[in-house]
């Protein structure tokens, strides 16, 4: 496999002072003090993604789910965690006013319990139902928080078959600069074949299918140039 061609790292002033905020990760559901719904989202891409923008010269602020992989390592990165689809809104209305770039990769989910039982729930012989409610779509509930002239990027796991037509409605329903679509089959998977669809119109891929790290590093060269030009 052909390395990527990444372009040079920013040094530039106005990317150094600017803060990016990334979230990444599943969001766990609480069903009572010890159980949840969860998601597989490794978190893979977000962490990547975090460091890939320091590199770069931004201050990031990560928002880290409950994640197995190891957290980023790096000065620029400070990781504010959370657990839940609550805690994330909570996190977004305090940090969005002040971020300049929003990366939101975590895996939020659809649906939680709609009540969230205290201590543990016994077992019982006829089985249950758990009532659900649908969670806000964070991006576009949390948009009267985000600082004027930021810019916000989501990302998308749709099946092939319709991942343009998807994106793009997300893109223009969440009032997105941008948003990353991966196929279906990326969820879990070491590698990614991801497209950023611009609000302008503009298609942008790496070129070819490449690990979750080469990928962040590639979108993270792209949302500076961006920045800065
Ligand atoms: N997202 C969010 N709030 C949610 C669900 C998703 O902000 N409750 C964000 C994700 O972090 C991602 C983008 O929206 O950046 C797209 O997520 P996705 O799950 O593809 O979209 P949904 O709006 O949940 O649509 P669907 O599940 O119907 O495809």
């Amino acid at each position: 496999m052909q390395p990527i061609p990444q372009p040079a790292l920013q040094s530039s002033s106005a990317a150094t002072t600017r803060m990016a905020l990334v979230t990444a990760g599943p969001t766990e559901e609480p069903i009572d003090e010890v159980r949840f719904l969860g998601n597989r989202s490794s978190g893979r891409m977000g962490v990547a993604l975090a460091t890939a923008l320091a590199e770069h010269g931004w201050r990031v602020r990560l928002a880290l789910g409950p994640i197995r992989i190891a957290p980023p390592c790096h000065p620029l990165v400070e990781i504010v965690p959370f657990r839940s689809s609550q805690d994330l809104e909570a996190l977004l209305r305090a940090e969005l006013p002040a971020a300049d770039l929003v990366v939101m990769a975590a895996a939020v989910a659809d649906y939680r319990p709609r009540v969230v039982e205290t201590g543990k729930m016994r077992r019982s012989a006829e089985g249950m139902t758990l009532a659900l409610e649908g969670v806000p779509d964070l991006l576009a509930t949390t948009k009267t928080a985000r600082k004027p002239a930021s810019r916000v990027f989501g990302f998308a796991l749709e099946p092939a078959e319709r991942l343009r037509a998807s994106a793009l409605e997300k893109l223009v329903r969440k009032d997105l600069a941008g948003i990353v679509a991966n196929p279906l089959e990326t969820m879990d998977a070491a590698d990614i074949d991801g497209t950023l669809f611009l609000r302008d119109g503009r298609e942008r891929t790496p070129g070819e299918r490449c690990s979750k790290e080469a990928f962040a590093r590639w979108l993270a060269a792209e949302l500076s140039t961006m920045e800065v030009s």
